[in-house]
């Protein structure tokens, strides 16, 4: 089976500054195993962020922004990308996620304050993490969790500055 590719695309533009849930959602899709997200907005600063947490951590996980919405689920199916909506408005994760596991290509859709309608007919799977109303950053961390049968958790970022050295109390931090 070859390597999983999943990106994330995040849709909607902001009604209020949501950078800090802008910010999480790249940090979650980089460290959960996703290779770049698209944000239809987002402060010049939040991609130097990202470029800087790959220098210091590892990894090429990428940021693209200003790209609307559906040229992005355009691309993505041409690409052969599996394009997965998560919604609380959508079937169970759970119901499909064996199906799921049989691609290896995916964009992960998550909304923000509002989705448009048309995503739900262009997504190949409306996919919903319970049928409570919550939070786009903890539907796609559980999501890229299922879908990757918890293999990023294992994942090696390669070359970094910096690497934890896991402890059961305090910090280490090991400078390359
Ligand atoms: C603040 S919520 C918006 C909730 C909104 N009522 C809706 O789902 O259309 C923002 C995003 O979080 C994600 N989300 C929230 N709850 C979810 C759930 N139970 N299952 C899957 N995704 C969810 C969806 O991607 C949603 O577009």
């Amino acid at each position: 089976m070859p390597p999983l590719s999943i990106r994330v695309l995040r849709v909607g533009h902001r009604f209020v500054r949501d950078d800090r849930t802008l910010t999480h959602l790249c940090l979650v899709s980089r460290a959960l195993g996703a290779e770049a997200i698209y944000l239809e907005e987002a402060e010049a600063e939040l991609v130097q962020q990202v470029r800087d947490v790959n220098e210091s951590w590892g990894g090429s996980f990428e940021v693209t922004v200003g790209t609307p919405w559906r040229g992005v689920v355009q691309a993505a199916r041409k690409d052969g990308r599996k394009v997965v909506h998560l919604t609380m408005y959508g079937l169970p994760l759970l119901e499909r996620v064996g199906e799921l596991k049989k691609f290896t290509r995916f964009l992960v859709v998550v909304g923000g304050p509002k989705v448009p309608g048309e995503m739900y007919h262009m997504a190949d799977y409306n996919v919903s993490v319970t049928n409570q109303p919550h939070s786009e950053v903890a539907a796609l961390a559980i999501a890229l969790h299922e879908i990757q049968g918890g293999e990023e958790l294992k994942r090696d970022f390669g070359k970094s500055k910096l690497r934890v050295l896991p402890k059961e109390r305090g910090k280490q931090v090991i400078t390359e």
